[in-house]
């Protein structure tokens, strides 16, 4: 049977039910392709492209041009996977006004069917809620918040202590009354990232957040053993596709060295 479109109402239900929602992150149409196959529920062209793809050393740099030119790129590749676009740094958090505009840009002109923002401070929260009258559903992010990491410490597990961890809650609560649909908990205790999720009527999406959510995000780039520059602690590597990309690359430079590639079958016959 084909798969339907995923829709924010069926992310919904699979949490009222108890089925596990898998998100993952692509930045380019091929990886896309491959999600889609594996029936993904959610892709995500996250702001993590500035690290594992672009080479900057963290998300920052990141710009509203580069997130529009992947997301379109994954779009191309994605047909019932629900498509969100992380808003780059700076392109949510100014006014409410060019928030919409910035988030109506990846609905309208890049095919996404949502937006993700960090964050959860008032302005924020108030940013949300116009983001969502005008039409367009939004993910919130809690716990580290890469685009603020410098602010949280650096990158460290958020909410250990009773303090921090009734904010990320209060927080979590503010986002599900501005009209969240679903939050992304990044490094926070397994504990309380629980405690959340059987506190909010929408799904809870972790990353280093433990069993406890609704669902499970991680980098693409990291499952697949793709990006060497950091693995955190709670990315499991399903591949190492480095090491074996590599091989692949110093085998065809020793057959063209040699003389073996092309071989006959690579070569075209004149008439
Ligand atoms: O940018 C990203 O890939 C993300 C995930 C880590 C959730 O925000």
């Amino acid at each position: 049977m084909e798969r339907k479109k995923i829709t924010i109402p069926d992310l919904l239900k699979m949490k009222q039910e108890n089925k596990k929602i898998t998100m993952l992150t692509a930045y380019d149409f091929p990886m896309a392709v491959v999600l889609e196959k594996a029936a993904i529920d959610i892709i995500l062209v996250g702001d993590s492209l500035g690290n594992v793809v672009l080479g900057y050393d963290s998300t920052v740099p990141v710009t509203m041009d580069e997130m529009l030119h992947h997301t379109k790129a994954v779009n191309r590749g994605r047909k019932k996977s629900l498509l969100i676009a992380d808003m780059p740094f700076m392109s949510f958090n100014v006014t409410a006004r060019k928030t919409i505009v910035n988030a109506g840009r990846f609905i309208k002109e890049a095919g996404a069917d949502a937006v993700k923002l960090e964050g959860a401070n008032p302005d924020i929260i108030s940013i949300v809620k116009s983001v969502v009258r005008a039409g367009i559903p939004v993910m919130g992010h809690l716990g580290l918040t890469p685009q603020t990491a410098t602010i949280l410490g650096g990158d460290k597990v958020q909410g250990r202590d009773a303090k921090a961890a009734d904010s990320i809650m209060r927080q979590a609560i503010a986002l599900e009354k501005a009209g969240c649909f679903s939050i992304v908990f990044e490094c926070i205790p397994d504990s309380l990232s629980e405690e959340i999720t059987k506190k909010l009527k929408i799904p809870t999406i972790g990353i280093g957040a433990g069993k406890g959510c609704d669902g499970q995000v991680l980098v693409t780039h990291d499952l697949l053993g793709l990006y060497d520059r950091f693995t955190p602690k709670f990315v499991k590597k399903y591949a190492d596709l480095s090491k074996q990309i590599a091989a692949a690359i110093e085998n065809f430079k020793e057959e063209v060295t040699a003389g073996k590639f092309p071989a006959q079958e690579h070569c075209f016959k004149a008439k």
